[in-house]
């Protein structure tokens, strides 16, 4: 069955593309099928930070121009399926949202998992993204005004009958100067189900137009979304420490001679 999900914050620069692909990678590392679907129609960019701006048939011609939803699916670099939206100024116009429904539904039973990026704000665009989902991620940084948006987009789905099934916490720096997850779980009457730290290395997978699940696996923020895409499909997650310390020392610890 194919499960729908939608990441979502009123506050724009949260992390929310950042986690839709870096997720939906993981997920996809992890033997699952995954697509993500660029629902953020006004300022998309699912595909300027995979390297795939310029695709011929995206979700604007689906929508606009009677393309079918399997003609704007592109297979990314290892594995992750995208569908992206239209970059261009020329095709922002009304948004058909009950089309868009209809089209986005199109996709249930192609995969396990439909990941939906969605925009900031509250508006008609943010509401018909949370409308699609089986399952809302609220994405936040530790921080009180990114909180406190996180808490209308909340509401906002509370008001469509959609559970939120958890928090993402992003940029998170595990210092004094944050809100602890135990904080925003207090404040968000929500659990807190994945922490993604502050990594240096996010900028260079901007760069390198990938994933940076893919670029950098073992960066800070890689191992954060893995655990999270193991948390969510509910098996338990194990790093491969060895790579820390040299074979020999971990032998001799495993039989208890060190
Ligand atoms: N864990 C992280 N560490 C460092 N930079 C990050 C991290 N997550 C996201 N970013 C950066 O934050 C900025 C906003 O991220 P983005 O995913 O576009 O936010 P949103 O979709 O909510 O507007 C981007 O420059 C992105 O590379
Ligand atoms: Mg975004």
């Amino acid at each position: 069955m194919t499960k729908f999900i939608v990441v979502a914050s009123s506050k724009g620069g949260v992390g929310k593309t950042t986690t839709a692909i870096n997720l939906g990678t993981a997920l996809t590392i992890f033997g699952r099928d995954v697509i993500v679907v660029d629902c953020n129609l006004s300022t998309p960019n699912v595909s300027l930070y995979l390297g795939a701006a310029s695709v011929p048939i995206t979700l604007h011609d689906v929508l606009n121009r009677g393309k079918k939803i399997t003609d704007a699916l592109y297979m990314h670099s290892h594995g992750l399926k995208i569908i992206p939206a239209s970059t261009s100024m020329k095709d922002r116009r009304e948004i058909d949202y009950e089309k868009l429904q209809r089209v986005i539904k199109e996709l249930s039973g192609t995969c396990d998992f439909v990941i939906i990026d969605s925009s900031a704000g509250l508006n008609d665009e943010a509401i018909n993204a949370i409308k699609m989902g089986d399952e809302i991620l609220v994405v936040s940084t530790p921080e009180l005004p990114a909180i406190s948006d996180a808490l209308r987009t909340m509401k906002l789905a509370k008001d469509h009958n959609k559970k939120v099934s958890g928090v993402i916490l992003t940029r998170a720096y595990d210092d004094e100067l944050e809100l602890s997850k135990k904080d925003v779980e207090a404040i968000l009457e929500t659990k807190v189900i994945g922490i993604i730290p502050e990594d240096e290395t996010m900028r260079e997978a901007v760069k390198m137009k990938n994933p940076v699940t893919h670029t950098h696996p073992n960066a800070p923020s890689s191992l954060g979304y893995k655990k999270l895409a193991a948390e969510l499909i509910g098996e338990k997650y194990v790093e491969s420490k060895e790579k820390e310390e040299s074979t020999a020392d971990s032998f001799l610890k495993r039989l208890g001679l060190k």
